[in-house]
């Protein structure tokens, strides 16, 4: 669904955020990418999401060498991708329901479209009884699940999410991360998830990469890697060396 394949990414400031990453999302996975900060998880992040282009190498997605596209049809493979951020990046003078609509209205959906819409996404995500209120009215948990409803807004076939949980406290945390995996199972959804936190890939991946400056270290099943880590970088993210 997603493959990396040998990607290098030098940023034009010279930074080398990855160097040689090959990696592959199947269809329905929660994959999840751990490593510390300045690693190079978000660059990751942004090449599958077609908001960066890789150096050397390729993107495919979908099949498709997604590096050989520009305009419409670069669009075409990015509306089939939502994206989640620590930071919500909600629109903050528009209710929870002019924010997930936002990505209709940009469609050119019709007006009752987009308002079944809005009312289907906001129960998806347990918002139904917030669709007037303002961002400013919400709790971080409820940002992020308007931030989730917009990212599925126009059915995209895959989600990606970078750090969608650690602006949260852990039991909200918890309640996000139950949502992505809910997600995940009831609409099939193909789910990235950044965090430098091993124990949300522990909770929530099925498959996983640990990145460590520029490159993978190592890359599996989460259950198999936890159950016997084979890179210092992994033990040392599973507290086994301090
Ligand atoms: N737009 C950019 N221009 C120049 N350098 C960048 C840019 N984005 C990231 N970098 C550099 O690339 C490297 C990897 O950054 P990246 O944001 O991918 O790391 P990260 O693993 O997501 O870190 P964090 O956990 O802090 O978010 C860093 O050294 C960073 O300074
Ligand atoms: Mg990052």
């Amino acid at each position: 669904m997603i493959e990396l394949r040998n990607v290098s990414k030098i940023y034009t400031t010279g930074e080398r955020a990855l160097e040689d990453v090959t990696l592959t999302v199947e269809e329905g996975d929660i994959f999840g990418i751990v490593g510390k900060s300045g690693a190079g998880k978000s660059t990751m992040l942004k090449l599958m999401g077609l908001l960066e282009m890789p150096t050397t190498g390729e993107v495919v997605i979908f099949g498709e060498n997604a590096g050989a596209y520009r305009g419409a049809k670069a669009n075409a493979i990015k509306k089939n991708i939502g994206t989640v951020f620590q930071g919500f990046n909600l629109l903050m003078q528009r209710s929870v329901a002019g924010n997930i609509a936002f990505p209709l209205e940009i469609t050119g959906k019709r007006r009752h479209e987009i308002k079944t819409r809005c009312e289907e996404l906001a129960e998806l995500v347990g918002l139904s009884d917030k669709l007037r209120a303002y961002p400013a009215s919400l709790s971080g948990g409820q940002k992020q699940r308007v931030a989730i409803a917009r990212a599925l807004a126009t059915n995209p076939k895959i989600l990606l999410c970078d750090e969608p949980t650690s602006a949260l406290d852990s039991f909200t945390a918890k309640e996000i991360l139950r949502l992505i995996k809910d997600i995940n199972a009831k609409l099939g959804m193909t789910t990235v998830i950044i965090t430098h936190d091993i124990h949300v890939v522990k909770a929530v991946c099925n498959r996983m990469a640990v990145v460590d400056e520029a490159h993978i270290v190592e890359i599996g099943k989460t259950a198999e890697i936890l159950a016997n880590p084979q890179s210092a970088k992994t033990k040392e993210l599973l507290n086994f060396d301090i």
